[in-house]
């Protein structure tokens, strides 16, 4: 077959080239299948030497070798580049006497070959990727029988490549639902956000706006009391000024880049206790957390308190609060703690605060839990790596309390 030199190339390369490649085997480490595969070969045929080769562009990559030190050959020179031009099999009973592959090097040099017989390994679309190929340094006879054993063996290599090619690819589709799903859950929660803020402005800023507008009309119809008009709509424009600064502040929690995490948690836990009357114990340990956190990673920590809290105030009817954030390892830990009414977390709820906190947990590569049950009050317990990627696309800002 390969008398000269040069390589020869089936008709179909460029396409038996993209299905090679499309199996990812090449300069893959040893496997035991296809061990397997080679030493039943070996074995079956009682012959020294046994290869799943898989015939690159430039070489002969043996997948599996039994028998044989070298891991690759030229293709120049290969008989299992031969091999795969065919759809059957090639046999070659007696190297010596078999003037198609006489000047093989590996016939008429050192290696000494004279018997080899190699089934072609083809796809489900007709491409050969190599062979299954027995080999002696003595003559043979190979029996219709043996061809046919030998593409059985080539037929289950074939086998587990398609198997593994069809496992990547769940792997790959399930990954990226899993990814779909996550940007389509993160949208939901942008869209909830919009929606959250357009009611808190309406309800809050645009109702004072009206207020106010009333206080001046009513101000324009009693020109005598101009003065105290005046006073009352600027004692009123200072209390929204208050107002807004604490809508701003939910929305980017200046505190934090002001005075750090730790003032940050301790200005929350006196808005629960002077605002919600609720007795709050504050264990804080962020020394260590803070010089090995991002800032972006400080707000994702922050933030899941603050929902924490902000549930407390809102659902819990608690007396007791108990805020904890201290490293673990090479993680951080925020455990939020309340003594209230507890609730059934298997319940499908509208609220979006603990969606976003585990989201934000797990785009951290960290993890959420939630402990609780009606009557027993709630634990809730943020934990994200110390040098946990900056999760700075975080989906969803807190809830008001
Ligand atoms: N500390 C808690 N005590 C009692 N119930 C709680 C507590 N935290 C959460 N819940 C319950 O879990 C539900 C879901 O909470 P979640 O924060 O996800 O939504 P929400 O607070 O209702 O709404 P949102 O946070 O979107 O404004 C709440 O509606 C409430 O019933
Ligand atoms: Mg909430």
């Amino acid at each position: 077959m390969t008398t000269s030199s040069s390589i020869i190339i089936p008709a179909d390369e460029d396409a038996r080239i993209a299905a090679v490649r499309r199996y990812e085997i090449l300069d893959t480490p040893r496997d035991g299948a296809f061990d397997r595969v080679t030493e039943l070969a070996a074995r079956l045929f009682k012959v020294p030497i046994s290869i799943v080769s898989i015939v690159d562009e430039d070489r002969i990559w043996f997948k599996s070798r039994h028998g044989i030190e070298v891991e690759q050959v030229g293709r120049d020179p290969g008989l299992c580049a031969s091999a795969i031009l065919h759809d059957r099999s090639l046999v070659v009973a007696d190297a010596s006497v078999d003037p198609s592959v006489l000047a093989n090097p590996l016939v008429a040099g050192e290696f000494g070959l004279r018997f080899y017989a190699g089934a072609p390994l083809t796809t489900w679309d007709g491409h050969s990727l190599g062979t299954v190929c027995v080999i002696d340094k003595e003559p043979r006879e190979f029996s219709d029988g043996d061809v046919a054993t030998l593409e059985q063996l080539a037929a289950i290599v074939v086998h587990e490549l398609e198997l593994r090619l069809v496992t990547r690819r769940v792997v790959e589709s399930e990954r990226q639902t899993r990814a779909l799903e996550a940007a389509r859950r993160g949208l939901e929660a942008a869209e909830h956000e919009r929606t959250r803020w357009a009611r808190e402005l309406h309800d809050e800023t645009l109702q004072s706006l009206g207020a106010l507008h009333m206080l001046l009309v009513s101000g324009l119809a009693r020109p005598d009391e101009l003065d105290q008009t005046v006073s009352e709509a600027a004692n009123f424009v200072q209390d929204e000024i208050v107002k807004l600064r604490h809508l701003i502040a939910e929305l980017r929690p200046a505190i934090l880049d002001q005075a750090g995490l730790e003032a940050a948690l301790a200005s929350l836990a006196r808005k629960l206790s002077v605002v919600d009357g609720l007795d709050v114990a504050l264990h804080l340990e962020t020394a260590h957390v803070t010089s090995s956190l991002s800032a972006n990673a400080e707000g994702t920590l922050y933030r899941a308190v603050q929902e924490a809290l902000a549930n407390v105030a809102k659902h819990a009817t608690a007396h007791n609060v108990e805020v904890t954030v201290r490293a673990r390892g090479r993680t951080v830990e925020a455990i939020v703690s309340d003594d209230g009414i507890g609730f059934d977390a298997s319940l499908n709820t509208d609220g979006f605060g603990l969606l976003g906190m585990r989201e934000r947990a797990v785009l951290a590569g960290g993890t959420l839990e939630v402990r609780t049950a009606p009557g027993a009050g709630t634990t809730v317990r943020f934990v994200m790596p110390l040098d946990a990627a900056d999760p700075s696309q975080n989906l969803q800002g807190p809830s008001s309390p």
